[in-house]
């Protein structure tokens, strides 16, 4: 097949670090594609290796294996300098003694361009990214959220082939990182480049990403669409990463045509077509009296104050804004219930009994490996 002519192949990149308590594998054995104008996110906790692989892509960090293509040249051994790449941190990294104007030019500068189509192109990008009325301002005299403009306006300014960014909207206040990172992807569109966006916070990704590469511990646990992660986590961790996910004890389950029958804790069978099989890590994890865990998110359930397949107790209700969140007691649940409805259930109170239920269509069972 073709290799498009600007997609990146990442391929077992691993990254080992020496410590004196011994290696540390910071990036393990991970493989993924990007595609021309793909917005790609690593999403994962901190320490998961997003940075490191970022920075071997950028060619900051030397890969300890693996390979890395861009445009079909291997760029495992180019130095930073020749991968025409644009690179925005959570730190902005301006200068502070020059201008707006000057810290966007300055990588232009430092490539020899005429100062006329330098001038053109940083009025081109101060526009795009809406900072023309502050080009003659300098960096102290911004907000966060303006000094993170500049930077990636620095970063667009010489076309680079591809857009990295690490955590950029970290050091915002909530309601400004929602809208830059709006902002960013509407950039991302009209430019056509493909990036890479590094962070931890899963709504983030999710609201911006074409795809998503979920890590943990150095390595990629599941790559997809955030629908396709959100839907049908592949792990146990993935599950619980993004978003919040009750996690239910399974006494029993059969496998009939590709469905689960599933018997919870309360007796009920319940028909699970979404089923996935745990590795050895994940199955060892188990409580040990249950075949597998049912997950299911908390505003997919039904709290009612008698009838339902899951006896609960309500140990707390909160007013979220939008919605009401109890939090729960019940048989079989490995962990607090999470229901999260649109208005509070007549007859549910703090401490008193009620009844959870949920569709099938709804769950997503996790088998213990070997277990059928
Ligand atoms: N220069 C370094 N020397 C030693 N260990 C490092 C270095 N950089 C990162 N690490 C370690 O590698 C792991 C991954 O780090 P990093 O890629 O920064 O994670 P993330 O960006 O996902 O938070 C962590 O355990 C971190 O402590
Ligand atoms: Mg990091």
């Amino acid at each position: 097949m073709p290799v498009p002519t600007n997609s990146l192949i990442v391929k077992h990149l691993t990254k080992r670090f020496g410590s004196p308590a011994g290696d540390i594998v910071a990036v393990d054995d991970v493989s993924f594609e990007v595609g021309p104008s793909e917005f790609f996110t690593m999403l994962g906790p901190s320490g998961c290796g997003k940075t490191t692989t970022l920075r071997m892509v950028a060619g900051l960090e030397t890969a300890t294996g693996g390979s890395i293509v861009f445009g079909g040249r291997d760029f495992t051994a180019t130095p930073a300098q020749h991968r025409n790449i644009g690179m925005v941190f959570q730190s902005y990294a301006l200068f502070p003694h020059l201008s707006v104007f000057e810290n966007v030019a300055y990588g232009l500068r430092l490539r020899g361009l005429a100062s006329g189509k330098a001038r053109a192109r940083v009025e081109r990008m101060l526009d795009l990214l809406q900072l023309r009325p502050l080009a003659q301002r300098h960096p102290a005299d911004l907000s966060g959220g303006q000094q993170q403009r500049v930077s990636i306006a620095r970063a667009l300014v010489y076309d680079p082939g591809m857009l990295l960014l690490d955590e950029p909207l970290a050091n915002l206040d909530a309601k400004l990182r929602v809208s830059m990172r709006e902002e960013i992807r509407r950039i991302q569109r009209d430019l056509g480049i493909m990036s890479l966006y590094v962070t931890h916070d899963q709504e983030e990704a999710m609201s911006v990403s074409d795809r998503l590469a979920v890590f943990n511990r150095g390595r990629l646990m599941q790559l997809g669409s955030p629908a396709e992660i959100f839907e049908m986590p592949a792990s146990l961790f993935v599950a619980d990463f993004l978003g919040q996910a009750n996690f239910l004890a399974a006494r029993s389950v059969r496998l009939q045509g590709g469905e689960a029958m599933v018997v919870l804790s309360g007796g009920d069978a319940l028909p699970v077509p979404r089923v996935v099989t745990l590795d050895a890590t994940e199955s060892a994890r188990l409580p040990a009296d249950c075949e597998g865990l049912v997950m299911v998110r908390p505003n997919r359930v039904r709290l009612d104050p008698r009838a339902g397949f899951i006896p609960v107790r309500a140990t707390r209700i909160q007013f979220l804004g939008g919605i009401v969140r109890y939090t729960l007691h019940g048989d079989g649940a490995v962990d607090d219930l999470t229901a999260d409805v649109q208005r509070p259930v007549p007859g549910v109170v703090e401490g008193g009994a009620a009844a959870l239920s949920f569709a099938g269509d709804d769950a997503v069972v996790y088998l213990r490996q070997g277990s059928q």
